[in-house]
Order: structure tokens, then C-alpha cells, then sequence
């Protein structure tokens, strides 16, 4: 029974893969800002009490990032699988227009967070002589530009550098580490601003448009990617829900086949 844990995971994503994982028969430590899970999520997760748990981790700060490792070893044994899920979107907007707070909370977040993640979780299994660690990549992970994305974007593009780095650093140690490539999904990162307001971008059509064809529930892309993580023994591994060829042959199917997500 594989231990994972998840940086992020009260929503989005981050809880579906949690879900995934605990139906694959694996224990799981959930994680975010709030003290606790809300009642919802809590109900939602009633079928697998005692092989789940939160714990706190605000992932801007290394003592939080600590202690969400030492719990998660304290309750379940040694982490098979550390995911740094933690995500910060930016307000669409040019830099120049971007106030600090949002910059702090994106480079903190999508930067620092990863970095901390992979350091604790790296000196973790290092020391146990196993483990699997795995960012999730976005929008800039593979050099595209995009105005008024590009702080989010810089993140990003970091994050994968410095997860290819990690995998080199790591080769050789029994530990591995890799990127999860998820494309687009539908998620309050995407409806709502980073305030919590309905993003403006929804009604735009064009993004409506674009998003409908590419985009997919997180349930979806947490399907895909748990069964290859838990099966993954290779090192730098990517992990990528909407390939080029995927995305290709959604647009050329799409006047066959409507999809409305948004
Ligand atoms: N949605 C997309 O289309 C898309 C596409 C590509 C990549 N991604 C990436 O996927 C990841 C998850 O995104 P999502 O779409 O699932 O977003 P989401 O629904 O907004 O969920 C974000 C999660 O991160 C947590 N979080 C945010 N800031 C945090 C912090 N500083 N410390 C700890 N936890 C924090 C939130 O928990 P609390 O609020 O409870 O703290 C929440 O559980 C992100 O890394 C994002 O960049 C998303």
C-alpha cells in the first residue's frame, strides 16, 4: 500500500488525484492553507477514513513544508510519492499592471513551494533509499508566450527546469522525479480569479471557444495520470494528459463533437 502525499489538494486537481489514489488502495496525505478539509470534502472522503489525513501546509513556508512530511511519516511510513500540486494563478494582466501581492503569491507559491517540496521530500527519501517526486507543470512549461500570462508563465517554465535538473541531481540515489503535464482543466483556478471572483475570461468567447475543445474535468486527468504514477520507475519522467497529437485531433473532431464545459 503506496504512501503519497499531495501539496494542494483540498480542490481541483490536487483532490482528484487524492481520491484516485485512495481508490487504487493507497493511503494519502491531503494538504492546504486551511486548518481543516470543508465538510464537503470531508463527506466526500468518508469511504476511506484511516487511510487518509490533512495536515496544514501553507508550501511559502519550509517549516510547514517540514512538518507535512514528518506527519505524513508519522502516520503512514515512509512517502512513496511527494506531488507538488500547490498552485498560484496571476490576474490576467500585463506585468507592468500586476500588483506585488499577486507576484509574491505566484513566484512564492509556484516557485518556492516546489523548491521546498523537493528538497524536503529529496532528503526524505533519499534517506529511506526510495521515492517519486512530481511537479505539476502549466501554461509556459514548454517556452509558449502568452501575453498577460507571463508571470504565471515564468513559474512555470522554472519549475521545469529545475525538476530536470532535480532528476539529474537525484540519478543514481533510488529516489526519481518527474512532471505532470495536466493541459487544461476546469477548476477554480480557471473560473475564479486569485481574489475567489468569477474570472472575467469566461465570458470572453474566443477563450470559451478554445477552452470547451481542450479542456477536461480534473477527475479525467487524475485518472490518467495515477495509474502511470503508480507504475512509473523511469527518472524524468513526463507525465503529459494533452500531447500536441491530442490537441491536434480534438480541434479537427470539434464540429462533430460538442463539448461544453464552461
Ligand atoms: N486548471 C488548469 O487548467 C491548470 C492547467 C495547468 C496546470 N495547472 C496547475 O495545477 C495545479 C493545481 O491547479 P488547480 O487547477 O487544481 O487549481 P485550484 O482548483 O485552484 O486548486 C489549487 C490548490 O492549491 C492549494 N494552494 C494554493 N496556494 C497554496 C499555497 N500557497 N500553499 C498550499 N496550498 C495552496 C489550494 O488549497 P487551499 O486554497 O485550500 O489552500 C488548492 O487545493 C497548479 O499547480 C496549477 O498551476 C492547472
Amino acid at each position: 500500500m503506496k504512501n503519497i502525499v499531495i501539496t494542494g489538494s483540498t480542490r481541483g486537481i490536487g483532490f482528484a488525484m487524492a481520491k484516485e489514489f485512495l481508490a487504487a488502495g493507497c493511503r494519502v496525505t491531503l494538504s492546504g492553507r486551511g486548518d481543516t478539509l470543508s465538510p464537503e470534502v470531508q463527506s466526500e472522503l468518508s469511504r476511506f477514513d484511516g487511510r487518509y489525513q490533512y495536515v496544514p501546509c501553507q508550501v511559502r513556508n519550509l517549516a510547514d513544508v517540514e512538518h507535512l512530511w514528518d506527519a505524513s511519516v508519522k502516520t503512514f511510513g515512509a512517502v512513496d510519492i511527494w506531488i507538488n500540486n500547490a498552485g498560484q494563478n496571476a490576474p490576467h494582466a500585463f506585468i507592468h499592471e500586476t500588483e506585488e501581492r499577486y507576484v509574491r503569491a505566484a513566484v512564492e507559491t509556484n516557485m518556492l513551494g516546489v523548491i521546498f517540496g523537493s528538497q524536503v521530500a529529496a532528503r526524505g527519501m533519499t534517506r529511506q533509499g526510495h521515492g517519486a517526486i512530481y511537479s505539476m507543470e502549466g501554461l509556459g512549461s514548454n517556452d509558449m508566450i502568452q501575453l498577460k500570462t507571463i508571470l504565471y508563465g515564468t513559474t512555470k517554465r522554472a519549475l521545469t527546469y529545475f525538476m530536470k535538473g532535480l532528476a539529474k541531481e537525484l540519478d543514481g540515489t533510488g529516489v526519481i522525479a518527474g512532471r505532470l503535464s495536466p493541459g487544461m482543466m476546469l477548476t477554480d483556478f480557471i473560473t475564479k480569479t486569485p481574489d475567489g471572483a468569477v474570472a472575467a475570461i469566461q465570458s470572453d468567447p474566443h477563450f470559451k471557444k478554445i477552452f470547451n475543445i481542450l479542456a477536461d474535468k480534473p477527475e479525467t486527468v487524475a485518472a490518467f495520470f495515477v495509474p502511470r504514477m503508480l507504475k512509473n520507475t523511469k527518472n524524468d519522467r513526463q507525465i503529459a494528459w494533452l500531447t500536441g497529437g491530442k490537441a491536434a485531433w480534438r480541434f479537427m473532431s470539434a464540429p462533430f463533437h460538442k463539448r461544453t464545459l464552461i
